[in-house]
């Protein structure tokens, strides 16, 4: 086998870099190995507007440390107020490369999101009109539904009937976290695909429950049973292009997590190649890792692929960061539970 192994340049179809200290704490994380990435606009207040997606912008690039490079693509946060020809502006001068649709309460940051589907109709019409993607956070909020149902209980309630009464629009599922929506993903046609975070490649729900509570591994979607881990593995490892990676990587600070209400997120910016590195050569599928982390993304989105190259190396473990640091505190690195051995060069 060889220990060297040298991917294009990967891009991070999900992910949140917050804003302030934090922002420019995390982004070089990021920079570091990813050329583009899908930004989250989660933000309080949260970036609505295409002004808004603009300043938004311009403080992340503002927060690169010089030498780095780093596109990011910027997202609009839907509301049951937005206004169809403000995000077709947006989108028309290439500002804004999807929009993003949590239902209201789902999760960080979500309260301004969509409580009735409806009312957003003309939006996704209009999306579908320009070829606008419509990223979503795929689960119902209703009380009366368990956690663990409530990405399959999306795809029935809300998902199928948006893509039904909404045909040409494509649609990301975000962070997939069920063999149901892996299914759902497979059997529809090609205007829908499905990101995969790498920590629900690596854990199952009882890696944050059992043995004590486990602050940094509570995300949402929540990590369901061990079966459906398999099943995100199965389809990450398949080489099935409606699989790509988007991190969902998620920075809180340590006070934030380690609290009697913490918040959900891992943040995996930092450690997230070599950890998929170790899983892809684990099942033996390194020729794959590059569709999943490099191709299948920007193929999807209509995107070149990126000119670049990184190079990753097998040799001992490696002796990554346990926390980044920032002015507000520290945010604790995603720890996979298993060494990692591939160094990730440029
Ligand atoms: O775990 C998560 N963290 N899931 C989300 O959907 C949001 C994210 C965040 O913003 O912290
Ligand atoms: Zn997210």
């Amino acid at each position: 086998m060889s220990d060297t192994l040298i991917l294009r340049r990967p891009d991070d179809w999900h992910l949140h870099l917050r804003d302030g200290a934090v922002l420019r704490a995390v982004l070089p994380e990021t920079a570091r190995h990813f050329a583009r990435a899908i930004v989250m606009p989660n933000l309080v207040p949260p970036v609505v507007t295409g002004a808004q997606a603009a300043a938004y912008r311009d403080r992340i690039l503002a927060a690169l440390p010089e030498g780095m490079t780093f596109e990011p693509l910027m997202t609009l946060y839907l509301t049951e107020d937005t206004n169809p020809e403000d995000v077709a502006s947006a989108a028309a001068s290439g500002l804004v490369r999807a929009v993003k649709l949590y239902p209201a309460g789902a999760t960080t940051n979500s309260a301004s999101g969509v409580a009735d589907f409806d009312r957003v109709r003309g939006v996704l019409e209009r999306m579908a009109g320009i070829g606008l993607h419509l990223c979503v956070h795929g689960e119902v909020t209703d009380p009366e539904i368990d956690i663990f149902d409530r990405e399959a209980v999306f795809i029935d309630r809300v998902l199928d009937p948006i893509r039904r009464t909404t045909p040409g629009l494509r649609v990301v599922m975000e962070h997939i976290t069920t063999s149901g929506a892996a299914d759902y993903v497979r059997a529809a046609p090609a205007d829908l695909a499905a990101t995969i975070t790498t920590h629900h490649l690596v854990i199952n729900r009882n890696h944050i429950l059992v043995g004590g509570i486990r602050p940094h591994y509570y995300c949402l979607p929540v990590a369901k049973r061990e079966s459906h881990r398999l099943a995100l593995l199965d389809a990450a490892l398949s080489g099935d292009a409606r699989f790509f990676l988007g991190t969902d990587s998620a920075p809180h600070v340590d006070a934030n997590k380690q609290s009697a209400c913490g918040c959900a997120g891992c943040f995996t910016a930092t450690n997230t190649l070599s950890i998929l590195a170790e899983i892809f050569e684990r099942e033996g599928a390194l020729d794959r890792l590059e569709g999943f982390t490099s191709r299948f993304g920007a193929a999807f989105y209509g995107m070149a692929p990126n000119d670049g190259t990184l190079t990753l190396t097998r040799g001992d473990a490696l002796r990554l960061p346990e926390k980044i640091e920032t002015e507000d505190g520290p945010v604790t690195v995603f720890d996979p539970g298993f060494p990692l051995h591939w160094r990730v060069t440029p």
